[in-house]
C-alpha cells in the first residue's frame, strides 16, 4: 500500500499526518484488504491521534450505525478513540473523480469555519473510495422536523425555524462573500439542514455538490432529485453562480413557513409548487394563509410579512435581482432594526449599503 501523507495549507504540524502505520490501519478496506492505489487519511481539525480508523469508528461500517442514505453516500455514526462523536459519510464509488481535485477540495474546506457550517474534521481517500467524517448533529435535520412525523418529534415553534434559518442564511454569506475562493453549495434543502440541541441551523455536505461535478450523469441526478430548490437559470442552462443557493434559500425558507415541500405531487394542480403558490397567495392578499397549520403559536403578521418579503426577493426569476445572503441576515435579523435605530440615533449619518433593509421600508413592497 503506498502512503501518502496529508499536508495541510498552513504548513500546521498537528495536521501533519506522521505515522504511517497508524493511517494505514485508517485506511484499510472494509475487507481488510490493503488498497493497491494510494490511501490518504487526512484530518483537517482534530489533532493527530485522536482520529483513529474511520473503519473502527463506525463499527467497520455495520448496519445499526448507518443514520440515513443520500444520493452521494450513506452515512455512519461513529466513536472516535477520543470519545468524540462522528458522521461518517461513505460516499459512493466514483471512479471517474480525479483525486487530486477531491483533495485540493477538501483541504479548502477542511479549513472552512463557521458556527452554522457542519465542521469538516477529516476524510480518507483509498483507491475508488472517499469518506468523509463530520462532527455529529444530534437534534435532526430540517426535513423530519418539518415533514416527519410530528407526534413523535414536536413541532419546531417560529421562533426556532427563524433561527435556523439566519445561522443558514449566515453561513451562505460566510460562503460566498468572506471567503475566496467563494463556495457554492449547490444543493441547500431540508434534509441537509441539520439542527443541534439548542436549534442552532448548520449547514451540511457544503462543498460537496462542486466537488462531484465532474460526472456528467451525477449533474442530471442531482438537478432531478432536488427539484423544487433549483434556481430556474441553473436548471435551465447549467450556468451556476452563488444566485442559486440564494433562489434555494428563498425556497427553504417558503417550506419553514408553510410546512409544505417545495413541490408536492398530493396537492391540487395549482398548489403543487409552492414557490408558484405562495406567489398567487400573496398576489390575492392571502397571506395570512400560508402559514404551517401545524404550529400552534402563529407568528405576528410583521414577522410572517418579513420572511415572506425575504423570500419572495430571493426566488426572484431574475438572478441579478436576488439580494445577497449578506442583505437577506439583515432582513431576517430581528435584532436589526433596533440596532439601526440605535445606530441612527448616535450618528444621523450611519448608512446601510446599498438595497433598504428595514423592516417597515421592506414592508412596503408588493401585496405584502
Ligand atoms: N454530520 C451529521 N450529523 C448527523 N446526521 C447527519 C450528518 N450528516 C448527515 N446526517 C444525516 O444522514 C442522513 C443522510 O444524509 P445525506 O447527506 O447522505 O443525504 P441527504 O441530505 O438526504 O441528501 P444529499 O445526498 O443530497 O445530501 C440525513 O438524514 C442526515 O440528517
Ligand atoms: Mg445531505
Amino acid at each position: 500500500m503506498m502512503f501518502q501523507l496529508g499536508v495541510n495549507k498552513s504548513g500546521d504540524a498537528d495536521n501533519v499526518s506522521q505515522s504511517s502505520s497508524m493511517y494505514e490501519q485508517g485506511c484499510k478496506s472494509q475487507s481488510g484488504e490493503e488498497g493497491t492505489s494510494a490511501s490518504l487519511w487526512k484530518q483537517t481539525s482534530v489533532s493527530r491521534g485522536a482520529m483513529g480508523s474511520p473503519f473502527e469508528a463506525t463499527r467497520r461500517f455495520s448496519k445499526e450505525n448507518v443514520v440515513g442514505e443520500g444520493g452521494y453516500g450513506v452515512v455512519y455514526k461513529g466513536i472516535l478513540i477520543n470519545g468524540m462523536v462522528v458522521a461518517v459519510k461513505k460516499l459512493l464509488n466514483n471512479l471517474g473523480q480525479a483525486e487530486k481535485k477531491f483533495r485540493v477540495e477538501m483541504e479548502a474546506i477542511g479549513h472552512v469555519r463557521h458556527k452554522n457550517l457542519v465542521r469538516l474534521l477529516g476524510y480518507c481517500i483509498e483507491g475508488t473510495h472517499r469518506m468523509l467524517v463530520y462532527e455529529y448533529v444530534d437534534n435532526g435535520n430540517l426535513e423530519q422536523w418539518l415533514h416527519g412525523d410530528t407526534r413523535e418529534s414536536g413541532v419546531l415553534t417560529w421562533e426556532a425555524r427563524m433561527k435556523v434559518l439566519l445561522g443558514i442564511a449566515k453561513a451562505l454569506a460566510y460562503l460566498h462573500e468572506a471567503i475566496e475562493p467563494k463556495v457554492v453549495h449547490r444543493d441547500i434543502k431540508s434534509s441537509n439542514i441539520l439542527i443541534d440541541h439548542d436549534f442552532n441551523g448548520k449547514l451540511s455536505d457544503f462543498g460537496l455538490a462542486k466537488l462531484l461535478d465532474s460526472g456528467e450523469s451525477h449533474i442530471n441526478t442531482r438537478v432531478m432529485g432536488t427539484f423544487g430548490y433549483v434556481a430556474p437559470e441553473y436548471a435551465n442552462t447549467g450556468m451556476l453562480n452563488e444566485r442559486s443557493d440564494i433562489y434555494s434559500f428563498g425556497v427553504l425558507l417558503l417550506e419553514a413557513v408553510t410546512g409544505r415541500d417545495p413541490v408536492d405531487y398530493n396537492r391540487v394542480a395549482n398548489e403543487v409548487n409552492l414557490v408558484e403558490w405562495l406567489k398567487m397567495m400573496v398576489g390575492n392578499r392571502k397571506a395570512e394563509e400560508v402559514v404551517d397549520p401545524n404550529l400552534d403559536l402563529k407568528p405576528s403578521t410583521h414577522a410572517l410579512k418579513r420572511a415572506l418579503l425575504v423570500a419572495l426577493r430571493c426566488v426572484d426569476p431574475v438572478s441579478e435581482k436576488r439580494p445577497k445572503m449578506s442583505q437577506v441576515v439583515r432582513m431576517l435579523d430581528t435584532d436589526f432594526p433596533y440596532r439601526e435605530e440605535r445606530r441612527n440615533k448616535r450618528s444621523r449619518t450611519a448608512r446601510m449599503d446599498g438595497e433598504s433593509v428595514s423592516g417597515s421600508a421592506d414592508m412596503e413592497h408588493s401585496a405584502l
